[in-house]
């Protein structure tokens, strides 16, 4: 890609921070810009001195016109379930105006668009592993709908832009994805489970164990994103790692990566939460030639640092 200027929203979160850096390394000029909400400014304190980066603190569910940009990347969100019970109605919002808000910069200046949806548009799957062709088994109601279906209206919004208005838009739909500036103590089942494990506390298992995830190295999902950014796919191409560990043996990995001698408790499953996940990425595969390269083991290995440092500054 030749040098652009890129908006890139939720710059000061996990994945959006991963991102700016991505981008700057391939030459562009980042704009991030984010309400530091759920987000963090030590995620993006690296760049201060790049002269190619910018922040603008914005709530992006205010319109705001930043200047010309070439691409979008709308990352901004709570993402976590602490964070999105929190913020419910803050999540129905900027999944919701806030798309519209920078669907419409991206129409304004002509630029590229690339959306962040999830695998939560699946709900709790009947189909499985899940294809992009799959509609979801969503609850429109239940504790998890402000964020389910905010991202469903958000896919709604990037599809009729890109159908009404020719927007050249993206969908990209995450899979559980971890690896340092993960938020420490946001739920997640991998930020929980190191944690727990580096404070030498139980490791916390709702349920039984035996509901399935796939967790997807951070380094290997921007790779995903980054090509699907260059692709001319506009339907929603899902990005995940398909190996599929039950969160009993992901707790037993967490164990032998971090060598700690905590034991595991089980807990009440809460409402809606899935029975399995796993993505098909045929789609990946053939239209972006892309694969995860990092198994579970080594992403664990290369998290480590960041979950211990977490630890010692809490
Ligand atoms: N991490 C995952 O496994 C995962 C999986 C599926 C989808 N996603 C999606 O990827 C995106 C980033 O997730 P993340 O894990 O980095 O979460 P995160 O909470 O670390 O980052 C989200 C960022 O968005 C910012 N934000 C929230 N509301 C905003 C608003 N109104 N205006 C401006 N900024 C706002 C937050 O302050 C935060 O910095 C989200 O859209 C999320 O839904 C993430």
């Amino acid at each position: 890609m030749a040098s652009h200027t890129i908006l890139v929203t939720g710059a000061a979160g996990f994945l959006g921070s991963h991102l700016c850096d991505a981008l700057l390394a391939e030459g562009h000029t980042v704009l991030g810009v984010d309400n530091l909400s759920t987000g963090n400014t030590a995620n993006i304190d690296h760049l201060s001195a790049e002269p190619r980066f910018r922040f603008l603190e914005q709530d992006i569910t205010r319109a705001f016109d930043p200047g010309r940009v070439d691409y979008v990347f709308n990352f901004a969100s709570p993402a976590s379930p602490v964070d999105y019970t929190r913020l419910g109605i803050e999540t129905l919002l900027v999944g919701s105006a806030g798309t519209i808000n920078t669907l419409d910069l991206a129409r304004k200046y002509n630029a590229g668009y690339l959306h962040a949806s999830t695998s939560e548009c699946y709900g709790d799957p009947e189909v499985h592993p899940q294809v992009e062709t799959y509609w979801g088994n969503v609850n429109p109601i239940g504790p998890r709908s402000v964020y389910d279906e905010a991202k469903r209206f958000s896919e709604a919004a990037v599809m009729a832009y890109h159908r009404y208005h020719g927007l050249n838009t993206r969908l990209v739909r995450i899979f559980n994805t971890y690896g340092p500036r993960l938020q420490a103590s946001d739920g997640r089942v991998i930020s929980n489970f190191m944690i727990q494990a580096l404070r030498e506390e139980p490791l916390t298992i709702y349920g039984d164990g035996s509901q399935t995830r796939s967790f997807c190295y951070v380094s290997d999902l921007i790779d995903g994103i980054l090509r699907l950014s260059r692709s001319n796919e506009h339907l929603p191409v899902n990005i995940g790692n398909p190996d599929e560990w039950t969160i009993l043996e992901c707790a037993r990995e967490v164990l032998a990566v971090t060598g700690s001698r905590s034991e595991i408790v089980l807990m009440p499953l809460p409402p809606d939460d899935p029975a399995r996940r796993r993505p098909d990425i045929t789609r990946a595969r053939t239209l972006l030639g892309w694969e995860p390269k990092i198994a579970l083991r080594e992403g664990l290995e290369r998290s480590l640092e960041y979950f211990r440092s977490s630890v010692a500054f809490a």
